[in-house]
């Protein structure tokens, strides 16, 4: 039998691919606006940062790692997710100690999760992500949150809706943490095998159960806004006065908890509405997660970040039916008939491209014909046709194919006749 991809992964042929590279190089652009700069973390990490990182209660570090050990029998796992890397290099590389704070940065990339595979939902998938780290201060939180919105509406996503919660400090959680338990426990067998492990754990994944979610204890569990501390329910009133006034709309949603462990304050979502997008319609999630970078060996700083990935981008963009602006095309094929023609345009294709241009010719020793069509299928501007006779006579033709025009020009001049009308 023939070998074939692994399940939950997929191959990006061109065509296809085009569009992941405008996505990106949007996210580059602005990346660059907003002054987040790149970071490259491994693929690998040890496997000790996800843990200590993600959370050990998480379904991420329970169920979805790829972790192996390698031959020296280090225990290691490719990354399901980009924050716990970026602090730990931020830790490592002491940029807390760099002059210009807060550190905002943006990584790309692909992660990695055996999860059950179904349409938005990979094992190998491209996150897009940022990190803003160094900075307690509400309007970063807003920024954070206003980057995300602005690639998707760039792109030309409308059917988007924000939800934001709180999920406090430490204080306002382990009030609400026990409200939870005392909710939840005299029933709690009621509830999937997850749960019941949560409620002791994580008492707040509960809220986030993909199976119990009809129950009525959830839709009557204590919300975490009714256990804000001040200080953590002003930060949200500032958070949301700041999205106002960068005009994002947005829902605040009291059982928004989020899949791993190190969120506190803002958690927030960005969901599809589009008709027909499917049953997962999360294409964004982040938050603040003061006490991580801590908790990962470096000094008290704080941080907020979102990630997004570029498969349920693309799916999105599909469910709204828009068309991304894909410009395929070349300057120029050259064409060629009879052999001295032939072997002259590998040297005119290669001054063409040292000018700057995109050039192509043929490979196969097609008929003429065949090599306009070949011409046409790249969507070339023009078609340079040189022949034998041509070649003697020092001339050669320029038809361009976008209004049939053709006209002739002295072949040594080619190069600069070209540029001068490519202007
Ligand atoms: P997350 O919610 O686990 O958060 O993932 C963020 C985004 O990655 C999701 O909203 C979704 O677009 C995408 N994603 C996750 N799993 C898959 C999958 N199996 N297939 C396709 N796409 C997927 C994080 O990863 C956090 N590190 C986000 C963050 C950054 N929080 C603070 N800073």
């Amino acid at each position: 039998m023939s070998i074939q991809i692994p399940r939950g992964t997929q191959d990006i042929l061109p065509g296809e691919v085009e569009k992941w590279q405008l996505i990106e190089e949007a996210a580059r652009k602005l990346c660059e606006k907003f002054q987040y700069r790149e970071i490259r973390t491994p693929i690998f990490e040890h496997t000790e940062l996800f843990l200590r990182g993600v959370g050990d209660t998480t379904d991420i570090v329970q169920k979805e790692m790829y972790t192996f050990q390698d031959r020296g029998g280090r225990d290691l796992t490719l990354r399901p997710e980009g924050t716990a890397a970026t602090v730990r290099s931020f830790v490592e590389k002491k940029m807390f100690g760099d002059a210009q704070q807060p550190v905002k940065l943006y990584y790309m990339g692909p992660m990695f999760r055996y999860e059950r595979p179904q349409a938005g939902r990979y094992r190998q998938f491209v996150q897009f992500g940022i990190e803003a780290l160094g900075s307690a201060d509400p309007a970063i939180d807003a920024e954070v949150i206003s980057l995300a919105m602005s690639l998707y509406k760039d792109l030309g996503l409308e059917k988007l809706k924000l939800v934001i919660n709180s999920l406090g400090d430490k204080e306002s959680r382990s009030a609400h943490r026990q409200a939870l338990i005392e909710h939840f426990e005299p029933r709690i067998e009621e509830f999937c095998g997850d749960c019941q492990g949560r409620l002791e754990k994580n008492p707040m994944r509960i809220l986030d159960c993909k199976k119990d979610s009809d129950h009525e204890l959830i839709k009557s569990a204590p919300s975490i806004l009714d256990y804000l501390s001040e200080e953590s329910s002003s930060y949200f009133e500032k958070v949301k006065q700041y999205l106002t006034m960068l005009d994002i709309p947005f829902e605040v949603d009291q059982n928004l908890v989020r899949g791993l462990d190190y969120y506190n304050h803002t958690a927030f979502e960005i969901m599809s509405n589009a008709e027909g997008f499917g049953a997962i319609t999360t294409l964004c999630g982040g938050g603040r997660y003061n006490g991580l970078v801590e908790e990962i060996g470096g000094p008290e700083t704080p941080g907020i970040g979102f990630a997004l990935s570029i498969e349920r981008l693309l799916a999105a963009l599909d469910a709204e039916k828009v068309e991304l602006p894909l410009t395929r095309g070349i300057d120029c094929y050259v064409a060629a008939l009879g052999d001295e023609a032939k072997d002259y345009t590998v040297g005119l294709l290669g001054k063409l491209r040292k000018a700057g241009f995109s050039a192509e010719r043929d490979y196969l020793n097609r008929k003429i014909k065949a090599q306009f069509k070949a011409a046409d299928r790249l969507n070339a501007k023009y078609v340079a046709v040189l022949g034998d006779d041509e070649l003697s006579g020092n001339k050669i033709n320029l038809k361009s194919l976008a209004d049939g025009e053709q006209i002739e020009i002295q072949l040594d001049e080619f190069i600069e006749k070209f540029t001068e009308l490519c202007k």
